[in-house]
């Protein structure tokens, strides 16, 4: 019988990991055994959370290639890297055109170029350098080396008036999903990507007006109508980390919300 990818004594990387649902997969992966890093720009949050599940905290920005090195470099101290949750992420809403007519007043371009940096071609630099890492992993029992999880969104599939960067950043690591697992299964490295709904985490910020605010987009939801938590998330990724069949694959976790237009 072929087992799960057993993580036990591996480490691991989760990149937004000091918040939402990266600390939330970051949980779930160390209570499976592994030692974690969470490499986020957070510091005092990455550190107190590493503390507490006897990982390691890096000070990475995904735009930074060095630094995802060092994320690495840190993790392979600590065991095998198995397992890679690419959660780090920014929203940005603008509309494409302004209302006046006039060209200075379109999506600002430099916002646009920065959301795809972070959301797209931070993961995918991710992505590319842990592959690499996982390729020198001895292989398991069914000639596994490793497994990496992508955040995407439904926004990927439904982007609302505004989106437009947010949404392009999302349907790349939508569009990567395919490509990737099969360059990376020649080496025995799996990966998928999850697209999650509405989740209530620190991205729609903090106090009584966010509070208001995801109450109103909880009503939007099929079932269960409120906004879901991040450990429903967590509990995705760990499933794709461990699940060995489980490649390729994009996977709504959204209470079967489809966004409309605002
Ligand atoms: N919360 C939602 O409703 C929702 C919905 C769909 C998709 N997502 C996606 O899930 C992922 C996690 O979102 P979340 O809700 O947990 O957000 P969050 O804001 O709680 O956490 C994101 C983390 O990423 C870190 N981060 C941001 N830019 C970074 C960078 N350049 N380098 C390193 N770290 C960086 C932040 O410091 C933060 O700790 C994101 O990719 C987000 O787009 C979230």
């Amino acid at each position: 019988m072929l087992a799960n990818m057993d993580i036990t004594g591996a480490s691991a990387i989760v990149t937004g990991g000091a918040s939402g649902i990266g600390a939330a997969a970051a949980r779930r992966l160390a209570n499976r055994g592994a030692k974690v890093v969470i490499a986020d720009l957070k510091a005092e949050d990455g550190e107190a959370l590493a503390a507490e599940i006897g990982g390691a905290f890096v000070n990475v920005d995904v735009t930074n290639t060095e630094q995802i090195e060092a994320a690495i470099a840190k993790a392979l101290e600590l065991g095998p890297l198995k397992a890679v949750v690419n959660s780090a992420g920014v929203g940005w809403a603008q509309r494409t055109i302004g209302k006046d007519g006039e060209y200075s007043s379109a999506h600002d371009l430099e916002l646009y170029k920065k959301v795809i940096g972070i959301n797209l071609i931070g993961t995918f630099d991710v992505v590319r350098l842990t592959a690499t890492a996982m390729s020198r992993n001895e292989a398991g029992p069914s000639n596994e080396r490793g497994a990496i999880v992508n955040l995407a969104s439904v926004a990927a599939f439904d982007g609302q008036i505004g989106q437009a960067a947010y949404s392009s950043s999302k349907g790349g690591v939508v569009g990567m999903t395919l490509p990737v697992a099969r360059d990376l299964s020649a080496v025995g490295i799996r990966l998928n990507t999850i697209a999650p709904g509405l989740i209530d985490t620190p991205i729609y910020g903090t106090g009584e007006a966010s509070e208001a605010f995801k109450a109103k987009l909880g009503e939007s939801v099929l079932f269960p109508k409120r906004l879901g938590v991040p450990d429903e998330l967590a509990s995705m990724v760990e499933e794709l980390i461990t699940n060995s069949y489980m490649n390729a694959e994009v996977v709504r976790v959204d209470g079967g919300i489809r966004m409309p237009p605002k």
